[in-house]
Formats: C-alpha cells, sequence, structure tokens
C-alpha cells in the first residue's frame, strides 16, 4: 500500500497544482488554498474530488468534526500523526467554505 507522499509538496505546490481536480480555494486566502492541497492530497480519494462522498460519506458544505479526522472512525483513517492541527483546520474550512 503506498504511503501518502506528502512530504514538502504542501509548499511546494505553487502553480501546476497538486490538487487534481477538486475546487479551486480562493488565491487570496492561504488557509483555504492550504485546505485544498490538504483535501486534494489526502481525503478526495474517499469523499470524492468535489466532497460529494465516495467510499466515505458527503463532506460538501459540512461543519467537520477535526477530532474525527485526527483519530479516525471505523473507514475513515487517523491522520493526527500525518496531519498538523493547522492542515486538519485548514481542511475542514475549505470543506466546509468551498465544497
Ligand atoms: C480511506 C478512505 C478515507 C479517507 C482517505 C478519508 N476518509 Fe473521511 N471517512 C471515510 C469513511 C469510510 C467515513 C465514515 C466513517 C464512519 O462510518 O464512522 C469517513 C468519515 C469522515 C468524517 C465524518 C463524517 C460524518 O458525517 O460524521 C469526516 C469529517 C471525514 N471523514 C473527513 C475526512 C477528511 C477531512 C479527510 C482527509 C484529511 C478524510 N476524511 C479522508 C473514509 C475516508
Amino acid at each position: 500500500m503506498a504511503l501518502f507522499a506528502l512530504g514538502g509538496s504542501l509548499l511546494g505546490a505553487c502553480g501546476s497544482g497538486s490538487a487534481g481536480t477538486v475546487p479551486k480555494a480562493p488565491a487570496g486566502d492561504p488557509e483555504l488554498v492550504l485546505g485544498q492541497s490538504v483535501f486534494a492530497d489526502h481525503c478526495a480519494r474517499c469523499h470524492g474530488s468535489s466532497g460529494r462522498g465516495g467510499a466515505g460519506p458527503r463532506l460538501a458544505g459540512e461543519e467537520i468534526d477535526v477530532d474525527v479526522v485526527r483519530s479516525g472512525r471505523r473507514g475513515m483513517p487517523a491522520f493526527g500523526s500525518k496531519l498538523d492541527d493547522q492542515q486538519l483546520e485548514a481542511a475542514a474550512a475549505y470543506v466546509a467554505a468551498v465544497l
């Protein structure tokens, strides 16, 4: 199983988006831009590139419970050791505001 090859790619993501086909965050909002990249890299494969659900439930427009993301729940993997609080909050903000 492939490990997440994230490393420094968040900060190096300028321009040629690692973001794939997920909806674009407003460029002027650094938190949402970070959240877009976190979502694209870690969440879209299960929750769908628009957050409308897939292997995981629909998230689009929902208030995200960051504790579920941090600790995991049933089929939802724990991200607490992969993503820091800033990344988790950014992903939650992106899901609520952009998707
Ligand atoms: C391996 C597939 C997978 C990945 C990757 C994944 N999820 Fe999930 N997620 C799930 C599943 C399955 C559930 C349903 C868990 C349950 O039944 O309790 C879920 C549940 C959730 C929930 C709770 C939804 C609710 O209605 O209570 C949130 C919030 C969530 N995911 C956010 C995220 C975020 C943010 C990411 C990226 C950092 C992510 N998920 C990545 C599969 C995934």
